[in-house]
Parts: C-alpha cells; sequence; structure tokens
C-alpha cells in the first residue's frame, strides 16, 4: 500500500539515476567532492538515503568509479531499494546514458527496462528534501518531464566577454535549476537519440527534452538544496544541517 497522503505516483515505479562521476576539480580536494564527510557521512549517502526510503523508488542506479562502489554497497543492510552500478562517461551527460542504457550487454547494469519514470540526482546535491521529490516526481508523471528550480533572487546582466553589461535580464522570468530531474524513459531514450545524433551539447537533463520540443515543467524547489561545489559549499551545507554554531 502508498503510504504517502496523496502519492499518485506509483508505487516502486521509479528508477534514480545517482550520479556520483565526477572529479570534482572546482572542490580541489584529494578526492571527489561527493565522498568527502559532511557531518561524518560521505555527501553521496545523504540523498542516497532520501531516495531509499520513498516508497515510489524501485531502484538506484549509482554512476560511480567502480573503486569508490564500497561506499554505496556498505550501505545495503540499511537500505531496501536494489542497488545497480553503472562507470561514468566523461561528460555528466555521457554519465546520465550510461545509467539509463538498459543495454543488451549482460554485463552492464542499468535501469530497470520496467521503470516508469527516472530521476537523475546530482549526488553533490546532499540536502534535497523528500517532500520536494516527491512534489517533482508527480510533476514529472503528469508532465514528462520536470525539474526541480528555485526563482532567482539576485539581479542577473548579460556580459560580453570584454565584461561590459549587454542587458538585464528580467529577474521574473529567471529559475535556477536544481536536481532531481525527472523524465519518463521513452521521452529521455528518444532525446538522447537526437542529441546523439545531432552531437548536441547539453548542461542538464532536461534540455534533452527540450530539444524535442517537449515541455518541461519546474516545480518549485528549496533554497536549501544547493550543490555542493566548492570548499565554501561544504561549509554552508554543515550550517544548513546544523544551524546552532557551536561555540
Ligand atoms: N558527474 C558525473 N559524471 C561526470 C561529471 C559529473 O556523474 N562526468 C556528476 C558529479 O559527480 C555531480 C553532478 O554530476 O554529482 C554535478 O556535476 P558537478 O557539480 O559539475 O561535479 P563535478 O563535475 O564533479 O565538479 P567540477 O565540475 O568542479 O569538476
Ligand atoms: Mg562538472
Amino acid at each position: 500500500p502508498i503510504t504517502q497522503k496523496n502519492a499518485i505516483v506509483k508505487e516502486r515505479s521509479v528508477s534514480v539515476i545517482l550520479l556520483a562521476g565526477g572529479k570534482g576539480k572546482r572542490m580541489g580536494s584529494d578526492m571527489p567532492k561527493q565522498y568527502l564527510p559532511l557531518l561524518g557521512q560521505p555527501i553521496a549517502l545523504y540523498s542516497l538515503y532520501t531516495f531509499s526510503q520513498m516508497v515510489e523508488v524501485k531502484e538506484i542506479v549509482v554512476v560511480c568509479d567502480s573503486s569508490y562502489k564500497d561506499i554505496f554497497e556498505d550501505t545495503k543492510d540499511k537500505i531496501h531499494v536494489d542497488l545497480r552500478f553503472t562507470e561514468p562517461g566523461k561528460e555528466r551527460q555521457d554519465s546520465v546514458y550510461s545509467g539509463l542504457q538498459t543495454n543488451t550487454n549482460p554485463s552492464v547494469q542499468a535501469i530497470d527496462s520496467d521503470a516508469e519514470l527516472v530521476c537523475i540526482h546530482d549526488s553533490a546535491r546532499p540536502l534535497v528534501y523528500s517532500q520536494d521529490v516527491e512534489k517533482v516526481l508527480k510533476d514529472g508523471w503528469l508532465h514528462g518531464a520536470a525539474v526541480l528550480g528555485v526563482p532567482v533572487k539576485a539581479t542577473i546582466k548579460e556580459a560580453s566577454n570584454k565584461s561590459f553589461v549587454v542587458k538585464t535580464l528580467d529577474r521574473k522570468a529567471l529559475w535556477e535549476m536544481q536536481t532531481p530531474q525527472v523524465i519518463k524513459p521513452a521521452l529521455l531514450k528518444e532525446g538522447f537519440d537526437l542529441v546523439n545524433r545531432k552531437g548536441l551539447e547539453v548542461t542538464d537533463d532536461v534540455s534533452i527534452v527540450e530539444h524535442l520540443g517537449h515541455p518541461v515543467f519546474i516545480t518549485e524547489g528549496s533554497y536549501t538544496n544547493i550543490k555542493i561545489t566548492t570548499p565554501n559549499d561544504l561549509l554552508l551545507a554543515e550550517r544548513i544541517l546544523n544551524p546552532r554554531p557551536s561555540s
């Protein structure tokens, strides 16, 4: 039985692709940033636990370098969803593709072919709320593609390469994209076929769907769902989790 109130996404119908294949160059640490401890626990495990507790989630495909597989496998006693692994690709987009492929090669495990919704998440976003995941899953189910985003608070200007202002963008129309990005698998596959055929480069997953001309719904999320990118973000995440400074 579906325990969450108002759940409309079917139980055990969602495949999560957890992206943990980056090198974290901007963090500048020895270890890729998603494995650094945040209050004692590797960053990537926060969202792994969040997804694993959701009734909609049937499996989590972790895209990571095989040398880091143990970090995830060691959680197996605590989580009750299938964990699968695939190797990352060069760019983020290649890692998503790796997680998606229902490959004919049986040694390559990727998403289950029965998945009704694919939920792609950056492991570098440990603080996503399960309530926001529920919301974006619901919108993805209704619209085919949905992404968590927050309204931009800053004034954003477009500049020329010589750093002169070209124009001020209309803030009311600007949203900062986060993850999860949620897409029906057939749509994502169709988008990838087009992107691969045309050799297009995309920075996020729903833009694959945009290339198909398919609408993408923006689900309003939370400002705390930050992406850990630089050392300062790690401090910020600690403070979000633990608001009272110990003095
Ligand atoms: N990612 C991935 N495979 C890649 C590149 C990125 O799985 N080839 C993942 C990262 O692990 C991260 C998420 O995509 O969880 C968002 O990417 P980003 O924040 O840019 O991480 P990195 O690419 O690791 O960092 P940087 O750009 O600073 O090198
Ligand atoms: Mg990157």
